[in-house]
């Protein structure tokens, strides 16, 4: 049997990690400032993450959730506790797409609505709940809930009140910082509207949080630096470092119900002891104060860069748009200076790097950087 070819596929087969580097099955040396799109929170191989997982696993990898798991209860008070939103109750699942299609789901039951406002160039996942959400047709098929979704431009108040305004609306879905699209922040003010919007009409707000979240932007979730608060967050990909898992942070005021939401994977020991030991490093290590100092080092090293059109983001979710003529570029980092970043389209870089990414990491990149726009493109 083949493999179903969905991918567009770097010729290079990474076989060993340790933090920030990658390998090779050659021996070649990476530095990655991907995190396989933004998954690797805390590091390749982290001694601490591997010692933990390897523990459960020879103690126990996986029973259903027809059975106590304390690691699931020790996860959400953890969880809660570290990004302040302590009073709120945790569903895990297995990826991003099925955290985001669970909240609006949850926001439905809750509000007794049908519809889903969400953003253009909105990023929400691939399963059909979420895909409908996300606002770019080449992933769209034509089996999908877009007639229950409706999209107005990011940073448009008015907008969105005209649409809140004829009612029906469950839930309003956005990302804490858009980044599929190529990296765009709701300003706070927006925020601030967006929340009382919601009030005004009886929804909920959902926050993405799935690619911003974690400590990613310098605090534990992005839209915590505008000060407003969510009904539902969602959260995967940094939340165990790689091991598949998604969790649904609901508001004191949604009440649940046995079967209201369910999983046969979501949960399970092994995923919780990797998000447990994710959390420990987080703190231990103190990683988010560590995202927005390297990420203040990047904005100033690359400001007036001559290859940059605009720099985006805070903490180390980060879109370099470039100029047309350094279109190009991220494969020259790849093939030429051994660095992986991540893209937006041809025209944006983005950097999505561990957590622990050390300041001399970033200066090698930023060298590596300066001397192939230096060179003519
Ligand atoms: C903001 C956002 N939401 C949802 C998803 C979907 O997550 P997953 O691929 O784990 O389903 C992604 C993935 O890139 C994302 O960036």
């Amino acid at each position: 049997m083949e493999l179903f070819e969905v991918y567009k596929l770097w010729d290079i087969e990474p076989v060993k990690g340790c933090d920030t580097k990658l390998w090779d099955k050659n021996g070649v040396e990476y530095t990655d400032l991907y995190g396989g799109h933004a998954v690797i929170s805390i590091g390749h191989c982290h001694p601490h993450y591997v010692q933990k997982v390897s523990e459960q696993l020879g103690n126990l990898g996986f029973y259903s959730n027809a059975v106590r798991n304390s690691l699931q209860k020790e996860l959400a008070k953890r969880l809660g506790k570290v990004s302040g939103y302590d009073d709120y109750s945790l569903f895990l699942c297995n990826s991003g797409a099925e955290a985001n299609e669970n909240a609006m789901k949850v926001a439905s039951f809750h509000t007794g609505k049908p519809k889903i406002l969400a953003f253009n160039k909105a990023f929400h996942g691939r399963t059909s709940g979420a895909v409908a959400a996300t606002d770019n047709p080449r992933i769209q098929s034509p089996f999908n809930a877009t007639q229950n979704v409706e999209f107005c431009p990011l940073n448009d108040i008015e907008a969105v009140e005209e649409k809140l305004s004829k009612g029906s609306f469950a839930a309003v879905i956005i990302e804490g910082i858009q980044g599929v699209a190529g990296i765009y922040e709701p300003t706070d003010d927006f925020l601030h509207s967006l929340r009382a919007l919601c009030d005004k009409y009886g929804c909920l707000l959902i926050l993405d949080e799935i690619q911003s979240g974690y400590g990613r932007s310098g605090k534990f979730f992005a839209h915590q630096h505008s000060g407003v608060r969510a009904d539902i967050i969602t959260t995967a990909k940094g939340m165990a470092n790689g091991f598949p898992i998604g969790g649904v942070l609901i508001s004191p005021s949604i009440k649940a119900e046995y079967g209201m939401l369910g999983t046969t994977f979501g949960g399970n020991h092994l995923a919780c002891s990797a998000a447990l030991a994710v959390l420990d490093i987080i703190e231990n290590e103190n990683l988010i104060e560590n995202a927005a100092k390297i990420g203040e080092y990047f904005k100033e090293a690359f400001s007036g860069d001559a290859a940059i059109k605009e720099y985006r983001g805070k903490g180390l979710m980060i879109g370099l748009e470039l100029k047309d003529e350094y279109v190009g570029l991220r494969d020259r980092l790849l093939f030429e200076k051994k660095f992986f970043t991540g893209a937006a389209g041809a025209k944006v870089i983005r950097l999505l790097p561990s957590l622990t990414i050390s300041l001399e990491t970033a200066q090698s990149f930023v060298k590596a950087w300066k001397e192939l726009t230096s060179q003519a493109f």
